[in-house]
């Protein structure tokens, strides 16, 4: 069974979706760490961020495992580098390339093949995986994602300006809304919940709800 959960970053898809997974004994699955993965490798091999079919054949070349909530590339943990914004930065211009997407695509449907999956991205229930079970949008307020995203930087130790984490934000909404192939939307038949003032296990419980009497007889 597939569960998909899309939607902005900030509005938790993260946490919901790997605290859903553990509490249903499902795997996780997290597309942005992949597209992530990808652009890691292109940079460590010196291929071109704009080489759309170079870029295809490492996504689907390279082997990426989660594991207890580590990103492994064929056999390297680079969870904290994933992460970084000059990885970030250059994972744009390859989430954005219609042959990765498709790539991506096949890859993601092999990696969930008979296996119960919680999955988070931007286009798992619109074109990855249109008969899941349980498709969720998640969403909340812009200056409510920016607040999160803020809190979680001045954890880290970093100082950076509630105004800027918004306009950064509001740049990269933009661009997966309008990407020409993928494009973060919900998919029809989406169920639509908003986060604001709700904590990661409230909305898993909303979540688990769903699933309960979607299964039942
Ligand atoms: O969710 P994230 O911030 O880790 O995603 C990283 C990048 O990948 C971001 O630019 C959005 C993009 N992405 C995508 O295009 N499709 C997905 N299914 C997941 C992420």
């Amino acid at each position: 069974m597939i569960v998909t959960l899309d939607g902005p970053a900030g509005a938790g898809k993260s946490s919901t979706a790997r605290a859903l997974a553990a509490r249903l004994g499902w795997c996780y699955m997290d597309t942005g760490a992949m597209y992530r993965a990808v652009a890691l490798v292109a940079l460590d091999r010196g291929v071109p961020l704009d080489d759309q079919v170079l870029l295809a054949e490492l996504a689907e070349g390279i082997t990426i495992e989660f594991r207890n909530g580590h990103v492994v590339i064929d056999g390297r943990d680079v969870s904290t580098e994933i992460r970084t914004e000059r990885i970030t930065q250059a994972t744009r211009p390859v989430a954005d390339a219609p042959p990765v997407r498709e790539a991506m695509k096949r890859v993601q449907r092999r990696m969930a093949e008979g296996l119960d999956v919680v999955t988070e991205g931007r286009d798992q229930g619109s074109v990855v995986f249109p008969t899941a079970a349980l498709k969720v949008f998640l969403t909340a307020s812009p200056e409510e994602r920016a607040r999160r995203r803020h809190r979680e930087e001045t954890d880290r130790g970093n100082s950076v300006p509630l105004a800027e984490i918004l306009t950064a934000q509001s740049r990269r909404d933009e661009g997966d809304r309008t990407r020409a192939v993928g494009a973060m939307k919900p998919a029809d038949d989406a169920v639509i919940v908003e986060t604001d003032g709700l904590g990661p296990e409230q909305v898993v419980d909303l979540l688990i709800a769903m699933i309960e009497e979607r299964c039942r007889p």
